[in-house]
């Protein structure tokens, strides 16, 4: 699994990138802004003045005032140049494959979540392509049955398919089966999360990885993931932990190290999606296994 001597990285040396099936070219480490608030243009900046190109995840509820205007779909590059902040590559994304009725609780009563036209939506995001509005589209939190569906009746593939995947969660059979179909994954919390998820920073294995190769652990979990050939996207509102977390480049987790960290056992989701969309009496998905279709 490992890929350690092989990641499709191009370009300048303070950065690499992934090619996507589209032809395009996408920076290989994002930076997340998910509870970034307030602090999310601020992060931004200091992200962007550290590399030369950097994958914001947002979504469009998010305002990045500044940033080329704020509201975007869900994924862009933003260039270096902190007074024009170009923002070169827009991608949408479905963030999750249900569908909720306006207003719907946390978690849902009953009747609040609604049949998902997957069909329908993709058309939808297919026309976004062929209209210029944005370059790729992708899915977020899908399982192998629905990307299955998807592949039947795509007639522009995903170009990204973004997941939850760490050390923790490494979910094996998701990222076998984009591979299988040039789909990049971008790994999402590949921190764990920290606040109400996985405490991956203070791992003894991975602290034991980040002692020896005198990294931080950031920096570790960040490299797993390029290292297994996905985009990564850690969040972070702190100058120094962000500026660490990109600086990755130029140097390798070892094979034995990389096999340690691919081994942690306590394997589960951080983010299940059970307080979105569940409804344990009325359904129509009742169990998150529900919505995992099952495969976990
Ligand atoms: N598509 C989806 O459904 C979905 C779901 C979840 C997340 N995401 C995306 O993935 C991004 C990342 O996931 P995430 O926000 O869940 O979690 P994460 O990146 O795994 O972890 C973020 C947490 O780690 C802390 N942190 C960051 N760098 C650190 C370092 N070097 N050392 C110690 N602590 C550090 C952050 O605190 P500080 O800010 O204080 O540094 C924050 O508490 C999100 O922001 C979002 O864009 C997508």
């Amino acid at each position: 699994m490992a890929q350690i001597h092989q990641l499709p990285a191009q370009g300048r040396a303070d950065h690499q990138y992934f090619k996507l099936l589209s032809g395009h070219t996408i920076p290989a480490v994002g930076l997340g802004t998910w509870k970034s608030g307030s602090k999310a243009s601020e992060a931004v900046s200091t992200a962007i003045i550290e590399v030369s190109a950097i994958h914001i995840r947002t979504s469009l509820r998010n305002q990045l005032p500044g940033i080329a205007g704020g509201t975007r779909p869900q994924s862009c590059n933003a260039g270096r140049d902190r007074k024009k902040r170009p923002v070169h590559h827009i991608q949408a994304m479905i963030h999750w494959p249900f569908r909720l009725k306006e207003g719907a609780h946390r978690p849902p009563e009953a009747g609040e979540v609604l049949d998902f036209d997957m069909e329908g939506v993709w058309r939808e995001m297919e026309q976004l392509v062929k209209d210029g509005l944005v370059r790729d589209i992708g899915v977020c939190n899908f399982t192998l049955k629905k990307l299955d569906k998807l592949l039947q009746i795509a007639q522009t593939k995903p170009s990204v398919c973004q997941m939850e995947m760490h050390p923790g969660w490494r979910n094996d059979k998701m990222l076998e089966a984009c591979k299988k179909n040039g789909i990049l994954i971008t790994a999402y919390s590949p921190l764990g999360s920290q606040d109400h998820g996985r405490d991956l920073i203070h791992d003894p294995t991975v602290t034991k990885v980040a002692n020896k190769l005198n990294k931080t652990q950031g920096q570790i979990l960040v490299k797993w993931a390029l290292q297994r050939g996905t985009i990564v996207i850690p969040k972070s509102t702190n100058a120094e932990r962000i500026r660490g977390n990109i600086q990755v480049f130029g140097c390798e987790i070892p094979e034995v190290d990389f096999r340690a960290l691919s081994s942690i056992r306590d394997q589960r989701r951080v983010l299940d999606g059970e307080d979105l969309f569940v409804n344990k009496s009325h359904g129509p998905y009742r169990s998150a296994a529900d919505l995992w279709d099952n495969e976990d």
